[in-house]
């Protein structure tokens, strides 16, 4: 089979001799001759939690070598880089800022796996440098960065995974082929819940000078500025609107994803409804909302959020999502699904996981990237509708009033709606645009 650097060689022989322009390499590069023995580099951006845990999953595959790492903190980037040595016996480069990553020729994916609110340029800079992108959910932290993120790895023609690993986890699969089998009957409605403690951040401290090694200008980036308090920096910047949105972004986007998967959903809801506040916890720190319902209305079915942060939750799950059919109902989450019937106008069924989701979604990424093919067990397209459908929520409950979207004109036609569609990046760093 011809590798692709076999490829790239006997290209350069015909640039060589004037019979190919680089830009047909390039175009050639593109529509896929990276064989399926090829090797394939990836660089990591963002290396405490999630980001280091998709690495984990990457380098499992013997043809996957990572060469760099990017973390503003220093302490993380020099762990992270003495455990890769330790098991792969070679030391990545290390970078504090991702554009200087981004310019190495020899980088073909970057995993992003930073707080929500870097997502957008991070990406969208990652795609107009040709590299192939795993970014994690949410995909973005509002509607309009969604949207350029779609438009970016379109017109750079990049395949992107988003993190939304369920799309891969075979009982998730059985739970959809369930639900298209029609068996349930009508679903009225789907419930969606996520019940987590972790939102409520009860021990606030005050405000403090930035740690040692930290780059705390561009951990914010394009965020507003503001004094460095701990509660609001690794883990817990989730609680806070300019870098998250709280449970309804963090778990909110894995379950709403298959519920709109589950009900056929493309397109925005005729409207949205919701009310939250910290309601559990007065004194909770957090701008997001530990208790919050979320009602999105469709022709004939509904489909509700809602998070509080107790967590204990119907049919003893603390998270997860019912569809309610005339003849069942169906309860899943990443422990396993299962049909309630209604008398017996259907059978029980039980599926349980095989825990591979997380793998078989790296290695989704991997085939796709080899093949040139777009179509990733989870696109852009279906990270971006969750993704909007859970800042759809947060705003509601923001501006406390029943909003529709229209995501033609990207406008709720109320004004301080409109205003949280897009953030204002904060200078020098500016709203990417996609031309
Ligand atoms: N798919 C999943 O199941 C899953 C699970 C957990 C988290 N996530 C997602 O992963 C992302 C990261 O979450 P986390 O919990 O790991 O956060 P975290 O705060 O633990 O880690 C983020 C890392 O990014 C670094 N960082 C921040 N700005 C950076 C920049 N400009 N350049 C380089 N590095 C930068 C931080 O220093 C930190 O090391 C989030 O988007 C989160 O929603 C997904």
């Amino acid at each position: 089979m011809t590798t692709r650097r076999d490829f790239i060689k006997s290209m350069s022989l015909l640039t060589a001799a004037g019979l190919a322009a680089p830009s047909v390499l390039a175009e050639e590069y593109k529509r896929g001759m990276m064989g399926a023995n090829d090797r394939i580099n990836v660089a990591l951006i963002g290396c405490r939690g999630m980001g280091w845990s998709n690495l984990n999953d990457f380098l499992i595959h013997p043809d996957v070598d990572c060469i760099a790492l990017c973390d503003i903190d220093r302490g993380i980037l020099e762990g992270r880089a003495s455990e890769l040595e330790k098991r792969r016996n070679r030391k990545p480069e290390i970078y504090n800022d991702y554009r200087k990553l981004l310019e190495r020729k020899d980088v073909d994916a970057v995993i992003i796996g930073t707080p929500d609110h870097w997502h957008c340029l991070q990406m969208v800079d990652a795609c107009a440098a040709g590299k192939d992108v795993y970014v994690e959910k949410p995909l973005a932290n509002s509607i309009a960065e969604c949207d350029v993120m779609v438009a970016a790895a379109r017109r750079y023609e990049r395949v992107v995974q988003v993190g939304q690993q369920q799309r891969s986890g075979n009982h998730w699969h059985e739970m959809k082929k369930y639900i298209d089998s029609g068996k349930l009957g009508h679903i009225a409605k789907v419930n969606v819940w996520g019940n987590f403690a972790y939102a409520a951040i009860l021990n606030p401290v005050p405000d403090s000078p930035v740690p040692a090694g930290v780059d705390f200008d561009l951990w914010l980036g394009p965020a507003p500025q503001r004094t460095f308090n701990e509660r609001r920096f690794h883990g817990s910047w989730r609680m806070f609107w300019d870098y998250g949105g709280g449970l309804l972004t963090d778990w909110g986007v894995h379950l709403l994803d298959m519920a709109l998967w589950g009900m056929n959903v493309t397109g925005m809801p005729k409207r949205v409804m919701a009310t939250g506040g910290n309601f559990t916890y007065p004194q909770n720190y957090a701008e997001t909302f530990d208790t919050l319902t979320v009602l999105y209305e469709f022709d004939d079915f509904t489909i509700q959020w809602s998070n509080v942060v107790v967590e204990s939750g119907p049919y003893g799950r603390n998270y997860g999502l019912e569809f309610v059919g005339t003849n069942g109902t169906l309860v899943a989450n990443r422990e396993s699904w299962e049909v309630y019937p209604v008398q017996n106008r259907t059978e029980p069924v039980k599926s349980m996981p095989n825990y591979q989701d997380h793998k078989d979604h790296v290695t989704n990424f991997l085939e796709s990237m080899k093949t040139r093919n777009k179509n990733t067990a989870c696109t852009v397209e279906n990270g971006s509708l969750c993704a909007k459908y859970a800042h759809l929520g947060n705003i509601s409950a923001r501006v406390k009033e029943a909003l529709v979207f229209d995501d033609e004109k990207k406008t709720f036609r109320h004004k301080a709606a409109d205003e949280l569609i897009k953030p204002d990046y904060r200078k020098p760093w500016k709203f990417p645009r996609v031309g």
